[in-house]
């Protein structure tokens, strides 16, 4: 048994209190390690709010579900009318649903932004390849719980919306089929989906995510935060006071708590506003089609997935018959490059041409329908990947040269773009665009080893810059 911290008998009850507590439980030791002694970099700029503000949305989507599951009725026959009840009949219902809708879009705006932050100033890079990986886990996680929630209102986009996405598992070969009647235990979406989409809902995929949110900040606070300079505050190197804190740090508490406490107060702001005035958001928050009840035997004129998963979907419909002979082209292209350019030995050359043959075969083989799924899969596993696919020799884009800025911009408006397109219905020139989009969204990464090399990086400070306001 560890020893007894003992205390004056004359000390205050709170402080006697808490001496009981933390000879049982660290209860002081991890508000010290994780707020009052955390030292956070001291030019934290806007972009660092987006965690907190992803941790309070967190927090209100759980409190919201659980009062929504209290009266809604997972049952094909009563989901739409439960969650009728609960707009118009249960008290404050109204405000409970909107918040965990527009919440749900709004988790999507902070976390799209966050993610953004750590691709700008590289905060995936070593040492914290793990907080970004288990970010894309996160990410992952969010889409999945996203798309099952989506089934609960069982209106008609609801409805549609599942029967579209869950049919493409049924294009992988082999196994698609059977995947896609385990998903939907049944022949058509119906209420075996709904129950088993409910469970996943409220429990399974929580679970996981709460999981992965305690591992994504247990390997920040392992290994500190990152910061707009990318310049390391607790290195060997970094200039320490005497009692080993980072000259260029500050305690978590009290500075960053107000300034998180600042940006929730701006968030909620907004948050409110939408909910009180517009919680459709012109029908991207909450589409038009969902007030009408699921109907199997009325197919809607035109099937779009709220505006978070557009980007993916617009890629998925960029890929026809006709753009995988470019895909073909890029792979057998790639591969030629790889055995010319690269040296290694003649065995391995054979076998990356061997490999490319073989894919452009396959590629060849299966439908289209298939590969647009793989590049929509594709589209978010490539992220884990960034931590090996930046070579630049700073990680800040302020020291990268000039024009990586304008190839950033470029990357998010093509993003924009490509969400805007998932939500049109098809076009000939939206299928073009997206095209090139997708083939411009997979470059950047794909070519990210090669391009983030090129160009003379400006010179990194030896401490992070720090203006006073
Ligand atoms: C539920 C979703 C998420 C929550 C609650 C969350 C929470 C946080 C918090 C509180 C921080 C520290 C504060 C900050 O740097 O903003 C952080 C940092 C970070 N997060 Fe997340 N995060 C989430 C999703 C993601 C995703 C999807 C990614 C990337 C794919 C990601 C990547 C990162 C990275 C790289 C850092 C370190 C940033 C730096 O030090 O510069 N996070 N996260």
């Amino acid at each position: 048994m560890a020893d007894m911290k003992e205390i004056s008998p004359n000390a205050p009850a709170a402080e006697k209190l808490l001496n009981w507590v933390d000879n049982r439980f660290p209860a002081t030791k991890l508000y010290k390690e994780h707020l009052g002694e955390y030292y956070a970099p001291k030019n934290f700029n806007i972009w660092y709010i987006f965690g907190s503000l992803a941790l309070l949305v967190l927090v209100i989507q759980i409190t919201t579900g659980i009062f929504l599951t209290m009266h809604y009725k997972p049952d094909a026959a009563l989901a739409f009318g439960s969650v009728e009840y609960i707009m118009r009949d249960v008290p404050w219902g109204w405000l409970v649903r909107y918040m965990h809708s527009t919440g749900a879009s709004a988790f999507f705006i902070i976390v799209y932004l966050h993610m953004f932050r750590g691709l700008i100033y590289g905060s995936y890079r070593k040492p914290r390849e793990l907080i970004w990986i288990f970010g894309c886990a996160i990410f992952l996680c969010l889409m999945a719980e996203a798309f099952m929630g989506y089934l609960l209102p069982w209106g008609q986009m609801s409805y549609w919306g599942a029967q579209v996405i869950v049919n493409l598992f049924a294009a992988i070969p082999f196994v698609g089929p059977d995947l896609a009647l385990l998903i939907r235990g049944d022949y058509v979406v119906g209420d075996a989906t709904l129950n088993r989409f409910f469970s996943f809902h409220v429990i399974a995929v929580p679970l996981v995510l709460l999981g992965l949110v305690a591992a994504h900040i247990i390997a920040l606070h392992e290994v500190g935060s990152n910061n707009p300079d990318g310049v390391e505050i607790k290195g060997p190197n970094a200039p320490k006071d005497a009692k080993g804190h980072p000259l260029d740090g500050i305690p978590f508490h009290p500075y960053y708590t107000v300034h998180d406490i600042f940006a929730v107060s701006m968030f909620l702001m907004v948050f409110t506003a939408i909910i009180f005035f517009a919680p459709e958001a012109g029908g991207y928050f909450l589409e038009y089609n969902n007030f009408i009840p699921a109907d199997p035997l009325k197919t809607p004129a035109h099937i779009a997935p709220v505006w978070y998963f557009t980007p993916y979907y617009s890629m998925l419909r960029a890929i026809t018959s006709e753009m995988m002979y470019v895909l073909i082209a890029c792979v057998l292209g790639g591969g030629l490059v790889a055995a010319l350019k690269f040296k290694m030995p003649a065995l391995f050359k054979g076998v990356i041409l061997i490999a490319a043959v073989a894919v452009a075969a396959m590629m060849l083989s299966i439908d289209a329908k298939f590969w647009g799924v793989v590049v929509m899969g594709g589209a978010v596993i490539i992220l884990f990947f960034l931590p090996w696919l930046d070579y630049s020799p700073v990680k800040s884009i302020r020291y990268r040269p000039s024009w990586h800025k304008y190839l950033y911009g470029i990357f998010v408006i093509n993003f924009v773009v490509l969400a805007y397109l998932g939500v049109q219905p098809p076009s000939a020139i939206g299928e073009r665009v997206s095209q090139v989009g997708t083939l411009f969204y997979f470059g950047f990464f794909i070519l990210m080893p090669w391009w983030s090399r090129i160009g003379e990086a400006k010179p990194v400070p030896s401490r992070v810059t720090f203006a006073a306001h």
